[in-house]
Order: C-alpha cells, then sequence, then structure tokens
C-alpha cells in the first residue's frame, strides 16, 4: 500500500514526511486532518517541539541556563504548558502575554517581563505576580517601576536591556540591536542608570536581544563583550544575564543554517572567562516552534492565465502575516504529491494586492479542494494572524504520532462581534 511506505526520494522539511504520495506530520495524514478539522489549520508536532528544546538544552547545558520561551513566536495554552512540563520559563512582553504564560500553569517566578513601552497597568500587573525578571529599556520605566514597587512595598529583580550599538547579521526588518533601534539602553545610559539609587529595585543583571533568525554568531559575541564589560565596569554585583533569542531554523530545503552549538561554543566560553557565576537566561522563540508547526490550506480556484498560474487559497496574509510583511519564503508541500507542472503564484482571499503565499513556485497541477502545507509556520504564525477582513482566525491541532487534537478551537462569527 503506498501510504504507508516511506519515501525517502521526496524532499520535505520537518515535521513533514510523504508515505507514498501522502503528506504525514508523525503518524497523522493531513488529507484526514483537513477533513476532519477543515482549513485553514495551523497543525505542530509534538515529537519536532520536544525534540527541538532537548536540542537547545543540550547545547547550553554547561551553563543550566533558564530556557524562557519566547511567547510572542506562539501563545497557544497547550503548547505552553507542554514547554512549562519541560522546565522551561517564559518570555513575555505585554499583560496579555503574561496572562498566556500563567493561565499555561507557569510559575511567575520563571517569567521575564521585557517590552520597549509597558503601561502602568501592565508594570503593576507584573509586579503583583511577582515575576522573576522585569527586563526596562528606558529610565522613565525604570522610576515609574521604583514608585510602583515602592507603594506595593516589594523589592523587584530587574535587568537593563542594553541597546549594544551592534547590527545583528539578519533581515533588517527583525534586526533590533543597532544604535538608532528603539530598543534598550546604550551603554552610557544603562551606566547613568546603574549608579543611581533604587531602595525597591535589585538591578541584578543585563539583558540582549539583537535580532531574530540570526544567520551567524559574530554580531551576538559582539555583544556578549558590550554585555560582559558594562558589568565589570558598571553593574559589578550583577548575577543575571539575559541573552535573548535569534536562533535561526531552516527556512528552505536544503538551506544551511548555522547548528545552535556554532552560538553555544563561544557563548559558553565567553561566560567561563567571566569568572563570576551568572545565571544564564536564554529567550528563544523561532527555533524551538518554527519547524514544528505547519500550515494547511486548501485551493479554493486556480485562474490560468499565460502570464502566470495563480492558485487561490483558503488562507492568506490574515493567516499567516510573514510572507507579506516581510517577503519571508516558506515551502510548499501539496498534501497529495504529484510531479510538477510549472510555476504558480498562490494567493490568500483578501483583498489587498500583497496578499501573497508565495511566489513563482514549482507545484503540480492543483485543482479547487486540493490541500498544500505551508511549512516552517509553527513560530510568528498564528501569533500574528488576523482577522483582517472579518475572517475568523483558524483552528490549532497538536499531533503526537498518529493522534491529534484541538488545542485552540476555530473562530466564529461571534468572535468578530
Ligand atoms: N527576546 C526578545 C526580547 C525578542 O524581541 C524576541 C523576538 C525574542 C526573544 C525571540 O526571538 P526568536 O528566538 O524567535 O528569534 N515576527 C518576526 C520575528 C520578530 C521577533 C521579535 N522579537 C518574524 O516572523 O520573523
Amino acid at each position: 500500500m503506498p501510504e504507508t511506505t516511506h519515501n525517502h526520494a521526496l524532499p520535505t522539511l520537518p515535521p513533514l514526511t510523504y508515505r507514498g504520495a501522502a503528506l504525514y506530520c508523525e503518524d497523522a495524514n493531513l488529507a484526514d486532518l483537513a477533513r476532519e478539522y477543515g482549513t485553514p489549520l495551523y497543525i505542530y508536532s509534538q515529537a519536532r517541539i520536544l525534540q527541538n528544546v532537548r536540542q537547545l538544552q543540550a547545547a547550553f547545558a554547561p551553563a543550566n541556563p533558564l530556557l524562557c520561551f519566547s511567547v510572542k513566536a506562539n501563545n497557544n495554552r497547550a503548547l505552553l504548558a507542554l514547554l512549562h512540563a519541560q522546565g522551561l520559563g517564559f518570555d513575555v512582553v505585554s499583560g496579555g502575554e503574561l496572562h498566556c504564560a500563567m493561565q499555561a500553569g507557569a510559575p511567575a517566578h520563571n517569567i521575564a517581563f521585557a517590552g520597549v513601552g509597558k503601561t502602568d497597568a501592565e508594570l503593576q500587573q507584573a509586579l503583583q505576580a511577582r515575576v522573576g525578571w522585569l527586563n526596562v529599556e528606558t529610565a522613565e520605566e525604570l522610576e515609574r517601576l521604583e514608585q510602583f514597587a515602592a507603594s506595593a512595598g516589594v523589592l523587584q529583580q530587574v535587568v537593563l536591556r542594553l541597546n549594544p550599538a551592534i547590527d545583528a547579521d539578519t533581515h533588517h526588518q527583525i534586526a533590533t540591536g543597532g544604535a538608532n533601534a528603539k530598543f534598550g539602553l546604550l551603554v552610557a545610559e544603562a551606566r547613568a542608570l546603574a549608579a543611581r539609587p533604587w531602595p525597591h529595585l535589585d538591578l541584578c543583571g543585563v539583558h540582549l536581544h539583537i535580532g531574530s533568525q540570526l544567520r551567524s554568531p559574530a554580531a551576538t559575541l559582539a555583544a556578549l563583550d558590550v554585555a560582559l564589560e558594562f558589568m565589570r565596569a558598571s553593574l559589578p554585583s550583577a548575577t543575571v544575564l539575559d541573552l535573548g533569542g535569534g536562533f535561526p531554523v531552516a527556512y528552505q530545503l536544503e538551506e544551511e543554517v548555522p547548528d545552535i552549538n556554532v552560538f553555544a561554543t563561544p557563548i559558553l566560553r565567553r561566560l567561563k572567562e567571566y569568572g563570576r557565576p551568572l545565571r544564564l537566561l536564554l529567550e528563544p522563540g523561532r527555533c524551538l516552534l518554527a519547524d514544528a508547526g505547519a500550515l494547511l490550506v486548501t485551493v479554493m480556484a486556480v485562474r490560468n492565465r499565460s502570464a502566470a498560474r495563480t492558485i487561490i487559497v483558503d488562507g492568506g496574509m490574515n493567516t499567516l502575516a510573514r510572507p507579506a510583511i516581510y517577503g519571508a519564503h516558506h515551502e510548499l508541500l501539496p498534501v497529495r504529491h504529484t510531479p510538477a507542472t510549472g510555476p504558480a503564484d498562490v494567493a490568500g482571499p483578501i483583498c489587498e494586492s500583497t496578499d501573497y503565499l508565495a511566489r513563482n513556485r514549482s507545484l503540480p497541477a492543483l485543482q479547487r479542494g486540493d490541500q498544500l502545507a505551508i511549512c516552517t509556520t509553527g513560530a510568528y504564525g498564528y501569533s500574528m494572524a488576523s482577522q483582517y477582513n472579518a475572517q475568523p482566525r483558524p483552528a490549532e491541532v497538536l499531533v503526537a504520532e498518529a493522534s491529534t487534537r484541538i488545542i485552540r478551537r476555530r473562530e466564529t462569527f461571534a468572535d468578530l462581534e
């Protein structure tokens, strides 16, 4: 039976594989998932998530870090609970994300609350929850926090987010460490703050995050040097170093991205050379979830014109924003494999001319009712989805071997009210 034969000749990206012509996630047949749950549908492989967690834990094991999953990459409660069960903490950037992390069972002391602009209500919520660390980026925020901590009669641990004035090697729209970026305190600004008394704040360390999908470790290491030097000179009592996220994943077939050890090995060496023990926090988002997820869409119409073939599917920039916002490339795999017949563009249903999921891809002769899997969409997929054009957001399903379960229901018109 072709359905159960592993076919290694057909290239795929994790967590998907072809068995004969049928596309699977673990032992779940994607055509069955589309039939059972409808499309558009986000699916996640539990095995791949756990494998990604173990890989990152192993790479940084000598420093025994706390991995604080970056909730902005995916805020699904069941996935957060799965990560919490692996011992992870969370990086949150809003009151809403703090709420999601705590609903998933995370203890507040394993949560770092970051973000470039926090409201009074968010600062008070974080203090009340007793989050482990508040990552502060402006003098004004530190002053407000001191006042709130004084009124609450608490001593809050704070880490200062540094802007190391270093450009990361990544897409300019997801770089955050350059001197002109809106993020973080320049070293001189952080030095001035560290010299002032903060009776209700324990300035216990430094936070860095220079960008996402980093293509090499060079900028991270340069930023780390800036942070260690700052701590040595201006915050000698520091015990915490939060190195942010940014570890890359492969979005294209055969794409080579640096292995996690290419980052971990020199980082660990520098921490050892620092001489004083530091509590290391990491805020991985993409590298834990992106390649564990895929988005299933169904073909609604095919427009054949001499200039181009356009395949119109039922999920677009409302469901997966990355291609429209960043020109991001996601591989497309037909759920039933047949040989490619030529190039095609894949467009969504939204009334915007930028609503394309992919351009100029080699695809088979697809017809209405056929399905495509859009790969590597487990991070910044659902979490960036919108209700634009009053489209309810899709459902999410977790796959574990052959078992599948809804982990977020499909929205209905009632959710649009
Ligand atoms: N920590 C901080 C302070 C961050 O700002 C971010 C991501 C992370 C951690 C997690 O970074 P990761 O490990 O996922 O690279 N929407 C964009 C990515 C924006 C990233 C924003 N900050 C995308 O779809 O590529």
